[in-house]
């Protein structure tokens, strides 16, 4: 299949897998790529620069394909060293770069003179307008249904896609809720030229978590995810467990007083402990409704043939048959 994300970042299939916490490590990244699709390393779980650099030596490694790399914008006082990061990228020959979170601009210069892409993800129409006017080569168009931070506004693809098309001259793909080949040929119709996928590709072989997780997502249905941090405006769509019952109860309780300290045992610092050790109520976790849409736990490259395969069914079968 060939769309103008396919032709951007010169991969065989318009299927991105999004930057994730303690999730996008080469292992993944590679599997994806090699499958034919973009595999994205997530840069800040690297601690350091240096760590990221070797991350990406790493992948290259594993593949000869093209791959990224997730830079997430957090709103934090002591932000991380962010030049540094974008140093690895450049050293380590990466020409794609996934932004996420706040406004990009600053580093974009940088970035571009060194000929990367720039996919930025975001969560309404205004923002993706922003992220074509400051120069962003494609947007990653992230709905209500999203696992991760849906932001504040509660569109849901079926809207937020084709508005997007309204109004976005450069491509984008659609996020969240994507799982088959039914959600690739649903987004392509609703003017996506891909998908990206979080959720699915945690619940894949080589997704280097620990199988607790990959189990929870394939138990969990499309009902069992809640949103936190509604009332700090840094909403996070997680998977139901005790430690966010009891977010969501310091929630209630606190009302207007809420502050991040309240709740900051649940939510900060628990990835390693859930992702890499699989003790699965340690604490608050991203994850997307679309997780009722998974029931396997393939490899990489069986879903992406399996998602490429049923989505030219879909069209010359279903579709063109009902013509
Ligand atoms: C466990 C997990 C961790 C994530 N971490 C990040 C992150 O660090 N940076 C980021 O930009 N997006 C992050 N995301 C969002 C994904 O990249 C992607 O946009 C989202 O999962 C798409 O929705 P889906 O889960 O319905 O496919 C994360 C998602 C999950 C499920």
């Amino acid at each position: 299949m060939k769309t103008r994300i396919t032709e951007l970042f010169g991969i065989e299939h318009p299927i991105i897998q999004g930057g994730m916490h303690y999730v996008g490590f080469a292992e993944l990244a590679a599997a994806v790529s090699n499958a034919g699709g973009l595999g994205i390393i997530t840069g800040l779980t690297q601690k350091t620069p240096g760590d990221l650099a070797k991350e990406i030596a790493r992948c290259h490694e594993m593949t000869k394909k093209p791959f990224g790399v997730n830079l997430t914008f957090l709103p934090t006082v002591n932000a991380p060293d962010y030049p540094g990061y974008i140093d690895a990228i450049l050293d380590g020959g990466i020409k794609i770069v996934e932004t996420a979170g706040r406004n990009p601009a600053e580093h974009l210069p940088r970035l571009q003179a060194g000929g990367v892409r720039i996919i930025h993800k975001c969560t309404s129409v205004r923002h993706s307008l922003k992220a074509e006017k400051i120069g962003c080569d494609a947007v990653s168009v992230d709905g209500f249904e999203c696992g991760g931070h849906p932001g504040e506004d509660d569109v849901p693809n079926m809207i937020l896609l084709p508005r997007a098309a309204e109004e976005l001259k450069i491509p984008f793909v659609a996020s969240g809720g994507m799982a088959d080949a039914r959600s690739l040929v649903a987004a392509l119709a609703m003017g996506a030229d891909g998908m990206n996928m979080g959720t699915r590709f945690i619940a894949t072989k080589e997704a280097p978590v620990h199988q607790n997780v990959k189990e929870a997502i394939v138990a969990a249905s499309e009902l069992d995810t809640r949103l936190v941090m509604r009332p700090l405006r840094n909403t996070e769509r997680v998977l139901k467990n005790a430690a966010v019952d009891r977010v969501l109860e310091t929630e209630r309780k606190q009302g207007e007083n809420l502050k991040f300290e309240h709740i900051l045992n649940e939510v900060a610092g628990v990835y390693p402990k859930i992702m890499l050790e699989g003790d699965m109520e340690a604490g608050a976790w991203s994850c997307g409704m679309v997780a009722g849409l998974i029931h396997d736990i393939p490899t990489c490259q069986e879903l992406i043939t399996r998602i490429m395969t049923e989505a030219e069914a879909l069209i010359r079968g279903r579709l063109a048959g009902m013509l």
